[in-house]
Protein backbone atom coordinates (compact mmCIF):
# COMPACT_ATOMS: atom_id res chain seq x y z
CA UNK A 1 0.00 0.00 0.00
CA UNK A 2 1.18 3.67 -0.91
CA UNK A 3 1.66 6.01 1.94
CA UNK A 4 -1.68 7.91 0.83
CA UNK A 5 -3.06 4.64 0.59
CA UNK A 6 -2.55 4.01 4.33
CA UNK A 7 -3.96 7.64 5.45
CA UNK A 8 -6.86 6.93 3.45
CA UNK A 9 -7.39 3.51 5.38
CA UNK A 10 -6.91 5.67 8.80
CA UNK A 11 -9.23 7.97 7.81
CA UNK A 12 -12.25 5.66 6.77
CA UNK A 13 -11.44 3.92 9.79
CA UNK A 14 -12.41 7.03 11.79
CA UNK A 15 -14.85 8.95 9.79
CA UNK A 16 -16.66 6.19 7.50
CA UNK A 17 -16.32 5.98 3.61
CA UNK A 18 -15.22 8.18 1.33
CA UNK A 19 -16.98 9.63 -2.05
CA UNK A 20 -14.89 9.08 -5.66
CA UNK A 21 -14.47 12.42 -5.98
CA UNK A 22 -13.57 13.05 -2.34
CA UNK A 23 -11.27 10.13 -3.44
CA UNK A 24 -9.91 11.30 -6.95
CA UNK A 25 -9.35 14.60 -5.31
CA UNK A 26 -6.86 13.23 -2.17
CA UNK A 27 -4.82 11.06 -4.96
CA UNK A 28 -4.27 13.79 -7.33
CA UNK A 29 -3.81 16.87 -5.27
CA UNK A 30 -2.80 15.29 -1.84
CA UNK A 31 -0.23 18.26 -0.54
CA UNK A 32 2.48 15.59 0.24
CA UNK A 33 1.26 12.34 -1.51
CA UNK A 34 -0.56 13.78 -4.51
CA UNK A 35 0.00 12.47 -8.21
CA UNK A 36 0.16 16.13 -9.40
CA UNK A 37 1.59 17.78 -6.17
CA UNK A 38 5.08 15.11 -6.47
CA UNK A 39 4.60 14.22 -9.79
CA UNK A 40 5.66 15.16 -13.84
CA UNK A 41 4.15 12.74 -15.57
CA UNK A 42 4.39 13.27 -19.03
CA UNK A 43 6.28 11.63 -21.93
CA UNK A 44 7.61 8.74 -22.66
CA UNK A 45 9.36 8.16 -19.21
CA UNK A 46 6.07 9.21 -17.46
CA UNK A 47 2.88 7.55 -17.38
CA UNK A 48 0.73 9.50 -20.14
CA UNK A 49 1.59 11.80 -23.31
CA UNK A 50 -1.08 14.16 -24.31
CA UNK A 51 -1.83 15.90 -27.48
CA UNK A 52 0.72 18.96 -26.77
CA UNK A 53 3.55 17.02 -25.76
CA UNK A 54 3.30 14.55 -28.92
CA UNK A 55 3.71 17.49 -31.48
CA UNK A 56 4.24 21.19 -31.50
CA UNK A 57 1.97 21.25 -34.00
CA UNK A 58 -1.43 20.98 -31.74
CA UNK A 59 0.17 24.11 -29.92
CA UNK A 60 0.45 25.68 -33.08
CA UNK A 61 -2.52 25.52 -35.12
CA UNK A 62 -4.68 25.76 -31.67
CA UNK A 63 -2.68 29.55 -31.44
CA UNK A 64 -3.58 30.34 -34.54
CA UNK A 65 -6.92 29.93 -33.75
CA UNK A 66 -7.13 31.75 -30.43
CA UNK A 67 -5.59 34.69 -32.65
CA UNK A 68 -8.34 34.05 -35.52
CA UNK A 69 -11.20 34.27 -32.84
CA UNK A 70 -9.17 37.56 -31.35
CA UNK A 71 -8.84 39.52 -34.55
CA UNK A 72 -13.18 38.25 -35.24
CA UNK A 73 -13.86 40.06 -31.95
CA UNK A 74 -12.22 43.05 -32.77
CA UNK A 75 -8.75 43.10 -31.92
CA UNK A 76 -9.39 44.02 -28.53
CA UNK A 77 -6.56 45.76 -26.60
CA UNK A 78 -6.20 43.53 -23.69
CA UNK A 79 -7.61 40.13 -23.29
CA UNK A 80 -6.94 37.50 -20.55
CA UNK A 81 -5.45 34.12 -22.59
CA UNK A 82 -5.75 31.58 -19.75
CA UNK A 83 -4.72 28.13 -20.04
CA UNK A 84 -6.28 26.22 -16.65
CA UNK A 85 -3.64 23.02 -16.02
CA UNK A 86 -1.04 23.44 -18.21
CA UNK A 87 0.55 20.22 -16.90
CA UNK A 88 4.52 21.21 -18.63
CA UNK A 89 3.40 24.58 -20.25
CA UNK A 90 4.67 22.69 -23.54
CA UNK A 91 0.66 24.38 -25.25
CA UNK A 92 0.70 28.08 -23.64
CA UNK A 93 4.59 28.10 -24.90
CA UNK A 94 3.86 26.51 -28.56
CA UNK A 95 0.94 29.22 -28.58
CA UNK A 96 2.83 32.33 -27.87
CA UNK A 97 5.52 31.43 -30.37
CA UNK A 98 2.91 30.48 -33.11
CA UNK A 99 1.32 34.12 -32.56
CA UNK A 100 4.42 36.14 -32.88
CA UNK A 101 3.77 37.00 -35.98
CA UNK A 102 -0.10 38.21 -35.44
CA UNK A 103 -0.08 41.60 -35.14
CA UNK A 104 -0.55 43.01 -31.96
CA UNK A 105 -1.85 39.91 -30.33
CA UNK A 106 0.86 39.12 -28.05
CA UNK A 107 0.97 43.53 -26.82
CA UNK A 108 -2.82 42.34 -25.67
CA UNK A 109 -2.82 39.51 -23.93
CA UNK A 110 -2.07 39.00 -20.44
CA UNK A 111 -1.07 35.26 -19.51
CA UNK A 112 -2.27 33.46 -16.84
CA UNK A 113 -1.90 29.90 -15.74
CA UNK A 114 -4.07 28.13 -13.25
CA UNK A 115 -2.24 25.42 -11.38
CA UNK A 116 -2.62 24.09 -8.42
CA UNK A 117 0.73 21.74 -8.18
CA UNK A 118 4.05 23.13 -6.89
CA UNK A 119 6.24 20.57 -9.13
CA UNK A 120 4.15 21.71 -12.44
CA UNK A 121 4.19 25.18 -11.68
CA UNK A 122 8.22 25.02 -11.19
CA UNK A 123 8.35 22.95 -14.77
CA UNK A 124 5.91 25.64 -16.47
CA UNK A 125 8.29 28.80 -14.95
CA UNK A 126 10.93 26.80 -17.09
CA UNK A 127 8.53 26.25 -20.47
CA UNK A 128 7.70 29.47 -20.63
CA UNK A 129 9.74 32.68 -21.18
CA UNK A 130 6.51 35.42 -21.99
CA UNK A 131 5.71 37.07 -18.63
CA UNK A 132 2.50 35.18 -16.90
CA UNK A 133 0.92 34.69 -13.91
CA UNK A 134 0.34 31.39 -11.69
CA UNK A 135 -3.40 31.53 -9.74
CA UNK A 136 -4.93 28.51 -8.05
CA UNK A 137 -8.18 28.88 -9.34
CA UNK A 138 -10.09 30.64 -12.53
CA UNK A 139 -11.84 32.96 -10.18
CA UNK A 140 -8.56 35.08 -8.95
CA UNK A 141 -8.33 35.43 -12.75
CA UNK A 142 -8.80 39.52 -13.21
CA UNK A 143 -12.14 39.96 -15.19
CA UNK A 144 -11.91 40.92 -18.62
CA UNK A 145 -12.29 39.69 -22.13
CA UNK A 146 -11.26 35.70 -22.18
CA UNK A 147 -9.21 33.52 -24.74
CA UNK A 148 -8.86 30.31 -22.65
CA UNK A 149 -7.76 26.89 -23.74
CA UNK A 150 -8.06 23.56 -21.31
CA UNK A 151 -6.88 20.50 -23.23
CA UNK A 152 -7.07 17.72 -20.58
CA UNK A 153 -8.16 19.44 -17.68
CA UNK A 154 -11.65 18.37 -17.31
CA UNK A 155 -10.61 15.13 -17.06
CA UNK A 156 -8.78 15.55 -13.71
CA UNK A 157 -11.69 16.84 -12.06
CA UNK A 158 -12.87 15.65 -9.08
CA UNK A 159 -16.12 13.28 -10.12
CA UNK A 160 -19.19 11.23 -8.54
CA UNK A 161 -20.71 8.02 -9.62
CA UNK A 162 -24.32 7.08 -8.88
CA UNK A 163 -25.77 3.74 -9.82
CA UNK A 164 -29.21 3.63 -10.63
CA UNK A 165 -31.87 1.16 -8.42
CA UNK A 166 -35.33 1.68 -9.63
CA UNK A 167 -36.80 5.76 -9.54
CA UNK A 168 -33.68 6.27 -7.42
CA UNK A 169 -29.95 6.39 -7.36
CA UNK A 170 -27.15 4.78 -5.27
CA UNK A 171 -23.58 6.71 -4.79
CA UNK A 172 -20.89 4.32 -5.59
CA UNK A 173 -18.26 4.78 -2.03
CA UNK A 174 -15.13 4.01 -1.51
CA UNK A 175 -14.69 1.76 2.20
CA UNK A 176 -13.15 -1.13 3.61
CA UNK A 177 -12.68 -4.83 2.95
CA UNK A 178 -10.65 -6.95 5.04
CA UNK A 179 -8.87 -3.98 5.71
CA UNK A 180 -7.95 -3.07 2.06
CA UNK A 181 -9.69 -0.07 0.45
CA UNK A 182 -13.15 -1.60 -1.86
CA UNK A 183 -15.47 -0.29 -3.35
CA UNK A 184 -19.59 -0.37 -2.41
CA UNK A 185 -22.59 1.71 -2.49
CA UNK A 186 -24.40 4.31 -0.23
CA UNK A 187 -27.95 4.13 1.35
CA UNK A 188 -30.40 5.50 -1.73
CA UNK A 189 -30.33 9.09 -2.67
CA UNK A 190 -32.32 11.17 -5.07
CA UNK A 191 -30.43 13.50 -6.13
CA UNK A 192 -32.36 16.94 -7.97
CA UNK A 193 -29.31 16.58 -10.56
CA UNK A 194 -30.14 13.29 -11.27
CA UNK A 195 -33.63 13.88 -12.06
CA UNK A 196 -33.65 14.28 -15.49
CA UNK A 197 -31.70 10.74 -16.23
CA UNK A 198 -34.66 8.38 -15.03
CA UNK A 199 -35.57 9.32 -18.75
CA UNK A 200 -32.30 7.42 -20.83
CA UNK A 201 -31.11 4.99 -17.93
CA UNK A 202 -31.88 1.76 -16.72
CA UNK A 203 -31.16 -0.41 -13.32
CA UNK A 204 -27.74 -0.20 -12.40
CA UNK A 205 -26.53 2.18 -15.36
CA UNK A 206 -23.99 4.15 -13.36
CA UNK A 207 -23.95 8.27 -14.48
CA UNK A 208 -21.45 10.73 -13.33
CA UNK A 209 -21.08 14.16 -11.49
CA UNK A 210 -18.32 16.51 -11.77
CA UNK A 211 -19.52 19.57 -9.30
CA UNK A 212 -16.13 21.03 -9.38
CA UNK A 213 -16.23 21.25 -13.17
CA UNK A 214 -19.59 22.66 -12.94
CA UNK A 215 -18.41 25.49 -10.99
CA UNK A 216 -15.76 25.36 -12.93
CA UNK A 217 -18.13 26.23 -16.33
CA UNK A 218 -19.72 28.33 -14.72
CA UNK A 219 -17.59 30.81 -14.17
CA UNK A 220 -16.22 30.86 -17.35
CA UNK A 221 -19.86 30.96 -18.96
CA UNK A 222 -20.05 33.96 -16.32
CA UNK A 223 -16.72 35.97 -18.11
CA UNK A 224 -17.93 35.45 -21.16
CA UNK A 225 -21.41 36.80 -20.77
CA UNK A 226 -19.92 39.81 -19.67
CA UNK A 227 -16.79 40.73 -20.82
CA UNK A 228 -17.01 38.62 -24.74
CA UNK A 229 -14.04 36.31 -25.84
CA UNK A 230 -14.02 32.21 -26.01
CA UNK A 231 -13.14 29.17 -24.06
CA UNK A 232 -11.77 25.88 -26.07
CA UNK A 233 -12.10 22.76 -24.32
CA UNK A 234 -10.48 19.95 -25.32
CA UNK A 235 -10.92 16.61 -23.43
CA UNK A 236 -11.98 13.05 -23.55
CA UNK A 237 -15.47 12.36 -23.50
CA UNK A 238 -18.93 12.52 -24.79
CA UNK A 239 -22.07 14.89 -24.46
CA UNK A 240 -24.08 13.10 -21.77
CA UNK A 241 -22.17 10.73 -19.12
CA UNK A 242 -23.32 6.88 -19.04
CA UNK A 243 -21.20 4.41 -17.26
CA UNK A 244 -18.16 4.07 -15.16
CA UNK A 245 -15.38 5.99 -16.68
CA UNK A 246 -13.13 6.21 -13.74
CA UNK A 247 -9.57 5.11 -14.96
CA UNK A 248 -6.20 5.05 -13.54
CA UNK A 249 -2.89 5.21 -15.73
CA UNK A 250 0.46 4.13 -14.56
CA UNK A 251 3.69 3.83 -16.78
CA UNK A 252 1.17 3.69 -20.11
CA UNK A 253 -0.84 1.24 -18.34
CA UNK A 254 -4.28 1.09 -17.26
CA UNK A 255 -4.40 -0.24 -13.35
CA UNK A 256 -6.68 -0.87 -10.90
CA UNK A 257 -7.73 3.05 -9.27
CA UNK A 258 -7.39 1.45 -5.39
CA UNK A 259 -4.10 -0.20 -6.24
CA UNK A 260 -1.67 2.87 -5.66
CA UNK A 261 -3.33 5.84 -4.38
CA UNK A 262 -1.51 9.01 -5.33
CA UNK A 263 0.86 6.85 -7.71
CA UNK A 264 -1.39 6.85 -10.74
CA UNK A 265 -3.05 9.48 -12.51
CA UNK A 266 -7.05 8.88 -12.16
CA UNK A 267 -9.13 10.13 -14.57
CA UNK A 268 -12.73 10.49 -15.97
CA UNK A 269 -14.07 10.95 -19.37
CA UNK A 270 -15.86 14.68 -19.68
CA UNK A 271 -19.75 15.61 -19.61
CA UNK A 272 -20.01 17.77 -22.52
CA UNK A 273 -23.61 18.07 -22.08
CA UNK A 274 -23.28 19.17 -18.49
CA UNK A 275 -20.17 21.47 -18.78
CA UNK A 276 -22.35 23.17 -21.85
CA UNK A 277 -25.36 23.89 -19.17
CA UNK A 278 -23.29 24.94 -16.68
CA UNK A 279 -21.80 27.98 -19.12
CA UNK A 280 -25.15 28.94 -20.09
CA UNK A 281 -26.42 31.70 -21.17
CA UNK A 282 -22.47 31.43 -22.67
CA UNK A 283 -23.38 29.33 -25.73
CA UNK A 284 -21.42 26.48 -26.96
CA UNK A 285 -20.50 25.10 -30.49
CA UNK A 286 -20.90 21.25 -31.13
CA UNK A 287 -18.81 19.00 -29.84
CA UNK A 288 -16.21 17.85 -32.77
CA UNK A 289 -13.86 15.65 -32.96
CA UNK A 290 -10.02 16.29 -32.51
CA UNK A 291 -9.49 14.92 -35.49
CA UNK A 292 -12.36 17.16 -37.27
CA UNK A 293 -11.60 20.07 -35.92
CA UNK A 294 -7.71 19.88 -36.20
CA UNK A 295 -8.16 19.30 -40.05
CA UNK A 296 -10.27 22.15 -40.39
CA UNK A 297 -8.13 24.26 -38.50
CA UNK A 298 -5.30 23.03 -41.32
CA UNK A 299 -2.91 20.42 -39.29
CA UNK A 300 -2.29 18.69 -42.14
CA UNK A 301 -1.07 21.84 -44.42
CA UNK A 302 0.96 22.59 -41.43
CA UNK A 303 2.27 18.84 -41.28
CA UNK A 304 3.34 18.87 -44.54
CA UNK A 305 5.12 22.13 -44.39
CA UNK A 306 7.00 20.51 -40.90
CA UNK A 307 8.06 17.75 -43.08
CA UNK A 308 9.70 19.30 -45.80
CA UNK A 309 12.41 20.15 -43.67
CA UNK A 310 12.55 16.59 -41.95
CA UNK A 311 13.80 13.03 -42.87
CA UNK A 312 14.34 9.55 -41.38
CA UNK A 313 13.61 8.72 -38.12
CA UNK A 314 12.40 12.44 -37.18
CA UNK A 315 9.96 12.50 -40.34
CA UNK A 316 8.88 9.08 -39.02
CA UNK A 317 8.09 10.73 -35.87
CA UNK A 318 6.20 13.51 -37.54
CA UNK A 319 4.52 11.17 -39.58
CA UNK A 320 3.16 9.23 -36.75
CA UNK A 321 2.40 12.16 -34.24
CA UNK A 322 0.00 13.50 -37.32
CA UNK A 323 -1.47 10.46 -37.43
CA UNK A 324 -1.62 9.80 -33.05
CA UNK A 325 -3.59 13.27 -33.02
CA UNK A 326 -5.93 13.25 -36.17
CA UNK A 327 -7.32 9.55 -36.75
CA UNK A 328 -9.78 8.21 -35.53
CA UNK A 329 -8.20 4.93 -33.93
CA UNK A 330 -6.09 7.11 -32.19
CA UNK A 331 -7.05 10.22 -30.37
CA UNK A 332 -8.90 11.39 -33.40
CA UNK A 333 -12.44 10.53 -32.50
CA UNK A 334 -12.14 9.83 -28.89
CA UNK A 335 -11.22 13.31 -27.77
CA UNK A 336 -13.31 16.36 -28.34
CA UNK A 337 -13.40 19.78 -28.69
CA UNK A 338 -16.33 22.49 -27.91
CA UNK A 339 -16.11 26.05 -27.77
CA UNK A 340 -18.04 28.11 -25.49
CA UNK A 341 -18.65 31.91 -26.62
CA UNK A 342 -20.74 34.67 -26.41
CA UNK A 343 -23.51 34.74 -28.55
CA UNK A 344 -23.31 37.96 -29.80
CA UNK A 345 -19.71 36.81 -31.19
CA UNK A 346 -19.02 35.08 -33.96
CA UNK A 347 -18.70 30.64 -33.81
CA UNK A 348 -15.03 30.07 -33.03
CA UNK A 349 -12.91 28.65 -36.24
CA UNK A 350 -12.77 24.69 -36.71
CA UNK A 351 -16.76 24.58 -35.40
CA UNK A 352 -18.61 25.08 -38.55
CA UNK A 353 -21.78 22.69 -38.55
C1 LIG B 1 -3.55 15.82 -17.60
S1 LIG B 1 -2.74 17.27 -17.12
C2 LIG B 1 -2.94 18.22 -18.60
C3 LIG B 1 -1.77 19.05 -18.91
C4 LIG B 1 -1.78 19.93 -20.15
N1 LIG B 1 -3.00 20.66 -20.32
C5 LIG B 1 -1.45 19.15 -21.40
O1 LIG B 1 -2.29 19.07 -22.28
O2 LIG B 1 -0.34 18.63 -21.49
C6 LIG B 1 -3.80 18.05 -15.94
C7 LIG B 1 -3.28 19.38 -15.43
O3 LIG B 1 -4.29 19.98 -14.59
C8 LIG B 1 -3.69 20.37 -13.34
N2 LIG B 1 -4.76 20.34 -12.35
C9 LIG B 1 -5.43 19.26 -11.89
N3 LIG B 1 -6.40 19.66 -11.01
C10 LIG B 1 -6.34 21.01 -10.98
C11 LIG B 1 -7.09 22.01 -10.28
N4 LIG B 1 -8.09 21.68 -9.47
N5 LIG B 1 -6.79 23.31 -10.48
C12 LIG B 1 -5.78 23.65 -11.32
N6 LIG B 1 -5.02 22.75 -11.99
C13 LIG B 1 -5.30 21.45 -11.81
C14 LIG B 1 -2.58 19.36 -13.16
O4 LIG B 1 -1.64 19.75 -12.19
C15 LIG B 1 -2.02 19.33 -14.59
O5 LIG B 1 -1.24 20.46 -14.87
Amino acid sequence: MTPLGELLVTRIRQTGPMSIAEFMAECLMHPRFGYYSTHDPFGAGGDFTTAPEISQMFGEIIGLSLAQAWMDRGSSAAVNLVELGPGRGTLMADILRATQSIPGFLDAVDVHLVETSPALRAQQSKTISTPFTHHNSLEDVPEGPLLLIANEFFDAMPTRQFQRTGDAWRERIIGLQEGALAFGLSDQTAPAFLADRIQDTKDNDIVEHAPASQAIASEIGHRIDTHGGLALIIDYGDWRSLGDTLQALSNHQSVSPLDTPGQADLTTHVDFEAIARAASPAKHSRVTPQGVFLERLGITHRAQVLAKSLQGDALDNHIKAHRRLTHPEEMGTLFKAMAIYKDTETLPPGFEP
